[in-house]
């Protein structure tokens, strides 16, 4: 939305494209746009099945008048996660409520109750063209709007008795022909963020919170139809009473208004190439654009919630466009895998001092005693991030001699399962944005524990809601394949266990060891990420027509287990399973026999004849392993398909005999000549439950 600042609709289309391409990592089922059109209230709306180059293409293609200039507009987007109907242009947003567009909304997230509300409005007559629940958002705001006797109701307001109607997880951008140059746009459950663009410095660097007047409040469309028998959806009768309390322009230092534009987006990474400054919002935040004025309200759900003064910061980013561009590489995933000799350094930087062996977490400080004092540890997690908390797991045991149990975030929802007040429980993500993790945080924040953030992206909800946490500093992971994030999440996860140990003097040649092997971590990085050429043959000679792939080890190999296998299912679609070595034989020995491909994880640690005790058990059944060894190991039975990696430290080991694994599901995908950034139906952030 720009104001006072003339903009061509070419230009427009540019941003709105550039922005959902940088989102595309999110989903990439279907992306569309809807822009002003040529007279006013009217809307045009070009939508695609897939990625952004297709919407882009027919945009190029179509018929309109891209020197068209606006000096104030509103135009919106969308790149689709399929929840609600398969990926196609009827289910592509942005979605509208009727064939004048009356309101056209996007929406992440999932609106749970959006079945009843489409039975109901379909009975009172409204066609639906999609089958999304964000269709039933449109035409629920489109009937609340109707219902109206004189149509004062301010787009706000409007939003706000639409949203009191809505159950699940939702950030929602709204634009109507009603309220032409405003947009609205609110957020539960599902990352939003608001750039603001000026030319000049801003007067102030935050905006307040305007809060209902306590008397004649809204409460939302019941209230505005007490006694109609229809209850939920009965019409509304006459306008919300809202007082407004403040309100802010965007004022330069000189007091004077100036030109504004603002992006809405989903994460930093859409708007970065316009303006770091940016604005969170936080859960049941209706924030409200117009005429170069942002207003932020809230949507009070439950009777008696304080009225506490608030405001919203706008914060400036670090993040650079450099960082969240390929570069040389082919793809975001391999260009992260390259990455990774300097982010794990990122995650150790002012942290680890190698001068005295010490470690400072400035985001757990105060909270170190009560960390000591909890009587568990309980990591909660998804995907990859879930693999890294495996991965720590034994350390973190050995050097605090806390008990520490694992979770997946969903099962741990499942389950209910107990959490008391002495907990501490640390929630690992390399988003801050996955609906399942979130929902464990604030599942265990009711409880009373303490909740701890392990998390990549600064500003996201996990990192605001967690009591304390560390960020692991690895940059802007695109590639749907979890990478960099994976090693730098097991150091940060390492680190803490350290800081927890610092005061423990049986353990300092331990700690001494593994800070050592941390110092020594990067250029060990790179000597692995050497073998790339290998690990492509590997790919290309022995498993790219494979239909299955077992990975097994013990111990601290297990996780890179368990993560190697989901790289390559990921990004290759093989069937590809991670074992513990100790189960095989379990139930995995039957699947052994010559035809069966294995990778076996045999660095040398205390578990490593174990591990090779597995190995002859599958030998002996004829099947041929690749086995992933340390350089020096002469122990290996000559003629061995080997991967070989330098040796560190037991509790470091797996994060340099992850890395071959990356680079093979690399070359796997690709030599499949599958769409390694965007593998099909998956996506980076998964804010649905
Ligand atoms: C999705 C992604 C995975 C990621 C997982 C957890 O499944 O595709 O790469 O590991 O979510 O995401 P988080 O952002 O919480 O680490």
């Amino acid at each position: 939305c720009s104001y006072l600042q003339d903009k061509d609709r070419k230009t427009i289309c540019e941003i709105l494209c550039n922005g959902l391409a940088r989102q595309e990592y999110r989903g990439y089922d279907s992306a569309g746009i809807g822009i002003d059109g040529d007279t006013p209230g009217e809307m045009f709306f070009f939508k695609e099945v897939g990625k952004v180059a297709g919407l882009r293409k027919k945009i190029a293609e179509a018929s309109v008048d891209t020197s068209k200039t606006f000096v104030s507009q509103v135009s919106i987007a969308h790149t689709r996660w399929a929840t609600h109907g398969p990926p196609s242009i009827v289910n592509c947003h942005p979605l509208r409520s009727d064939l004048k567009a009356d309101f056209t909304v996007v929406h992440n997230g999932i609106v749970t109750n959006a079945a009843a509300l489409r039975l109901v409005l379909q009975k009172r007559g409204y066609k639906f063209e999609s089958e999304t629940d964000t269709e039933a958002v449109a035409i629920l705001t489109k009937y609340i709007y109707d219902s109206q006797a004189d149509k004062r109701i301010t787009f706000p307001d409007l939003v706000k008795t639409v949203l009191k109607e809505l159950e699940g997880s939702f950030a929602f951008v709204f634009k109507s022909r009603h309220y032409p140059n405003e947009v609205v746009t609110a957020r539960r459950g599902s990352p939003l963020l608001i750039g603001v663009k000026t030319e000049k410095k801003l007067k102030v660097d935050f905006v307040d919170v305007e809060f209902h007047a306590p008397e004649g409040e809204n409460k939302g469309l019941e209230a505005l139809a007490p006694t109609s028998p229809g209850g939920l959806l009965a019409p509304p009768s006459g306008g919300s009473n809202l007082l407004r309390t403040q309100s802010r322009a965007f004022m330069s230092e000189d007091g004077l208004p100036q030109p504004i534009e603002f992006f809405v987006a989903s994460d930093a990474s859409a708007i970065i190439e316009h303006t770091k400054r940016v604005l969170y919002l936080e859960d049941d935040d209706i924030a409200h654009i117009a005429e170069g004025e942002l207003h932020i309200h809230r949507l009070r759900r439950n009777e008696g919630e304080p009225q506490v003064a608030a405001h919203r910061m706008i914060e400036t980013l670090e993040l650079e466009l450099a960082e969240i561009m390929k570069g040389k590489f082919d793809h975001f995933m391999q260009k992260e895998i390259y990455e990774q000799p300097e982010s794990v350094v990122n995650t150790m930087r002012g942290r680890v001092n190698f001068d005295n062996n010490s470690i400072t977490l400035g985001g757990l400080r105060a909270y170190l005693p009560i960390i000591r004092r909890g009587r568990r540890i309980v990591f909660c997690a998804c995907g990859t991030s879930y693999h890294s908390a495996i991965a720590t797991r034994a350390i973190f045991e050995e050097l605090t001699e806390i008990p520490v149990s694992v979770e997946l975030a969903s099962d741990f929802l499942d389950r209910k399962t107990p959490i008391f007040r002495d907990d501490v429980c640390v929630f690992v993500s390399q988003s801050g944005e996955t609906a399942d993790t979130i929902l464990a945080l604030r599942y265990c924040l009711e409880r009373g524990a303490l909740c701890v953030g392990v998390v990549n992206t600064v500003g996201s909800t996990m990192s605001r809601e967690t009591h304390c946490g560390v960020h692991i500093n690895a940059g802007p992971e695109i590639g749907v394949a979890s990478t960099k994030a994976y090693t730098s999440q097991y150091i940060a996860l390492l680190m803490i266990a350290l800081q927890l140990s610092e005061d423990r003097m049986s353990l300092i040649s331990r700690r001494t060891q593994i800070i050592e092997g941390l110092h020594a971590l990067p250029g060990q990085i790179r000597e692995v990420l050497a073998l790339d050429k290998s690990l492509q043959e590997f790919a290309t000679n022995d498993l790219h027509n494979q239909r299955s792939l077992l990975l097994m080890g013990r111990g601290y190999q297990y996780a890179t287990c368990l993560e190697g296998a989901l790289k390559i299912k990921e990004i290759s679609y093989m069937h590809s399973e991670g074992i513990l070595a100790g189960e095989l034989k379990h139930g995995p020995l039957a699947l052994i026999d010559e035809n069966m491909p294995v990778i076996i994880v045999m660095t040398q640690d205390s578990l490593y004849p174990k591990v090779q005790s597995a190995f002859s058990q599958i030998t002996a059944r004829k099947a041929q392993p690749i086995v992933v060894c340390n350089e020096e190991d002469d122990a290996i039975p000559k003629g061995v398909k080997t991967i070989r990696v330098p040796k560190t430290v037991d509790c470091l080991q797996g994060i340099l005999n992850i890395i071959p694994l990356q680079l093979l599901s690399y070359h796997l995908a690709i030599k499949n000549g599958f769409d390694v950034d965007f593998p099909r139906n998956l996506a980076k952030s998964v804010t649905t439950e």
